[in-house]
């Protein structure tokens, strides 16, 4: 209690008392005193959060806007201008871009355990077990649904149809294609084993850039070249490519 009383404590508990106040201000604005803030206002540029104008780059942001003609990896083809209602015009124009190789169709049968087994099942029957519950899951191999083309596939995998939803969001074009491919297999008797049907060239898959160290993106390399300007309104210039895309390259 004494030590309160004496010279440095009270030089102290003014200082307290001064810099207390001192950080109130009757500007609602104004964030007062602040202790020590290069703890959370970081000295090095943060491109999502920036507290001063930043004199190097234009505009003064930290952030800097791609340059043009830039698609980020694995977006290439990633949207589509053919509507979602439209899968016939799918059907129609969009062709597989890879070949039939045992590594691509087994690639795709991976994938289709992943996204699409629950519910189609692991023949393709529509009997997965999310698909006894979900209902009317139907089997690839009845009806019409026998002879959908990879097109018809691919199409679905993106924009979904009736009761199905997207997929788009979960694999990219390449993925689709492949998963098309397995579909392909599924059709003919419901049989996993039917793989090897459909193997129609031995050729090597080509590289992708899985296999050169990124992992995180599954695209083919070849494939990423620089993309021109968006072609919303026109038909489809690389039909063998999938579509090509409203990805704002613009
Ligand atoms: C949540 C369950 C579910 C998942 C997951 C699912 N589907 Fe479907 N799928 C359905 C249902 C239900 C239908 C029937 C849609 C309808 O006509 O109402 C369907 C229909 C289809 C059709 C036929 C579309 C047509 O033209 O009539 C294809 C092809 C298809 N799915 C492929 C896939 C592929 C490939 C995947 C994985 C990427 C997948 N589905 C994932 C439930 C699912």
């Amino acid at each position: 209690m004494m030590s309160l009383f004496t010279k440095p404590g009270l030089y102290a508990a003014a200082l307290l008392l001064s810099t207390g106040l001192g950080a109130c201000s009757t500007d609602p604005n104004d964030p007062g005193v602040e202790y020590a803030p290069e703890m959370y206002e970081s000295i090095p540029y943060e491109p999502l959060r920036q507290t001063s104008f930043n004199t190097i780059n234009a505009f003064g942001i930290n952030e800097r806007t791609p340059a043009n003609g830039t698609v980020p990896r694995g977006k290439l083809n990633y949207y589509s201008h053919i509507p979602k209602d439209s899968v016939r015009i799918a059907e129609r124009t969009l062709n597989n871009p890879y070949a039939y190789t045992k590594a691509n169709i087994e690639e795709g049968q991976v994938l289709y355990t992943r996204n699409c087994q629950h519910c189609h099942g692991e023949k393709g029957d529509g009997q997965g077990p999310v698909g006894q519950k979900f209902k009317g899951v139907p089997n690839y191999s009845a009806g019409a649904y026998k002879t959908m083309n990879d097109g018809h596939i691919y199409h679905v995998i993106q924009w979904g149809r009736n009761r199905m939803m997207p997929h788009g969001s979960q694999v990219n074009p390449e993925e689709r294609w492949k998963i098309a491919m397995y579909v392909r297999v599924l059709q003919l008797n419901n049989d996993p084993a039917d793989l090897s049907k459909l193997v129609k060239v031995n050729a090597p898959a080509p590289t992708t850039s899985a296999e050169e160290g990124n992992a995180s993106q599954q695209t083919d390399g070849a494939n990423q070249k620089a993309e021109g300007q968006a072609q919303a309104h026109t038909g489809s210039e690389t039909p063998a490519q999938g579509d090509k895309g409203r990805n704002g390259s613009m």
